[in-house]
């Protein structure tokens, strides 16, 4: 089964049909506006409610931003990265021991995003891990390459902090108590898609990661520094993303987007890929725990603005995604009260 991965072939000259997105599904490369930016916001600037409102500004426009100055060392930032690459160089014989299709699976390296339920394939491998409690998880991760659990274990520490002061400026940027958000959140879960995209022969005919919202709470994705891919919806065109030296990408999950009764949008993206360059990212989930209620707080709810979605667990969300295909109609949709 592992011969499915992408990352085990050295070469492709033409696109297996299966990954051949028919005419209406195709990424329309030249449309995509390559000259607008997503907010960037200096989290290290003095004043503090001018950052918070920045937040607010780019959480109710883009659900999409660029962070710097966050906290994060930028030299554990390029550990992950090269630690990243060095994975997907591992022989085949090691890849394939992490090889799995099952969503269910706390550690897994696959390809695509969901194999069980895709007609059309993506152009993507990934290793997808569970990484909060880390001591939980950890003994399971990959022990090649030799410094992946030390490099990765660390990372996802200062991810998760980054992450956690971010959705305290998301609940200030609401008029909300700082910890609001992440009480309703309850003890959240983290988890990593560590994203390859080869190089890819006919990037005009398929997507690394078709057009999709992210499931979760919060994400941060730690793009490739040299090669951009990632695009943003904004007012029914697609803007490429320029990736920013030593800067996060941060979005507005699915999670966040129910919870404050959809002020902030949960925006759709996609990952697009290079006729000359693999493509590499990390992104970080933060997840609400699974008996989280996901129901917004009575502020944010009135007459002219009642629930929009019913209330429920993220146990039942979650399960609700991955028995879909990624690029459907978005899954909060489903929920919608
Ligand atoms: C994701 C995602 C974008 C990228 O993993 O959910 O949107 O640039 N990734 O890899
Ligand atoms: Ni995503």
């Amino acid at each position: 089964m592992a011969d499915q991965l992408l990352s085990t072939v050295t070469d492709y000259h033409s696109l297996p049909e299966n990954y051949v997105r028919p005419e209406d599904q195709r990424p329309r490369l030249a449309e995509v506006v390559s000259d607008a930016h997503i907010p960037v916001i200096d989290m290290s600037a003095p004043d503090k409610s001018h950052v918070v409102s920045q937040i607010g500004h780019a959480c109710r426009s883009y659900g999409f931003f660029q962070v710097l100055n966050h906290g994060v060392p930028v030299e554990l930032m390029l550990k992950m990265l090269v630690v990243t690459l060095e994975f997907f160089r591992l022989p085949p014989t090691e890849k394939a021991k992490l090889y799995s299709d099952d969503p269910a699976k706390k550690v897994r390296l696959s390809t695509s995003s969901n194999i069980r339920k895709e007609t059309i394939r993506n152009w993507r491998d990934y290793l997808r891990l569970h990484c909060y409690p880390l001591e939980e998880y950890v003994p399971e991760w990959p022990c090649d390459p030799s410094s992946f659990k030390e490099v990765v274990s660390a990372y996802c520490k200062e991810v998760r902090q980054l992450g956690l002061r971010l959705l305290g400026a998301v609940s200030l940027s609401l008029g909300l108590e700082e910890d609001c958000l992440v009480k309703a959140l309850g003890e959240q879960g983290q988890h990593m898609a560590i994203n390859y995209y080869p190089k890819c022969p006919q990037p005009q005919l398929t997507y690394g990661l078709p057009a999709h919202t992210d499931p979760n709470a919060l994400t941060i994705l730690l793009p490739d520094p040299d090669v951009a891919g990632l695009q943003v919806l904004k007012d029914g065109r697609w803007i490429a993303v320029d990736p920013l030296a030593h800067a996060f990408v941060i979005n507005i999950g699915d999670q966040l987007q129910a919870l404050t009764n959809g002020k902030y949008k949960s925006v759709l993206h996609r990952a697009v890929v290079n006729p000359e360059k693999e493509r590499i990212s990390v992104a970080s989930f933060l997840c609400p725990c699974n008996y989280a209620i996901i129901s917004p707080p009575e502020r944010l709810i009135s007459e002219g603005s009642p629930a929009m979605y019913r209330s429920y667990t993220y146990e039942e969300y979650y399960k609700k995604f991955w028995t879909r295909n990624l690029d459907e109609d978005p899954c909060l949709e489903l929920f919608q009260s």
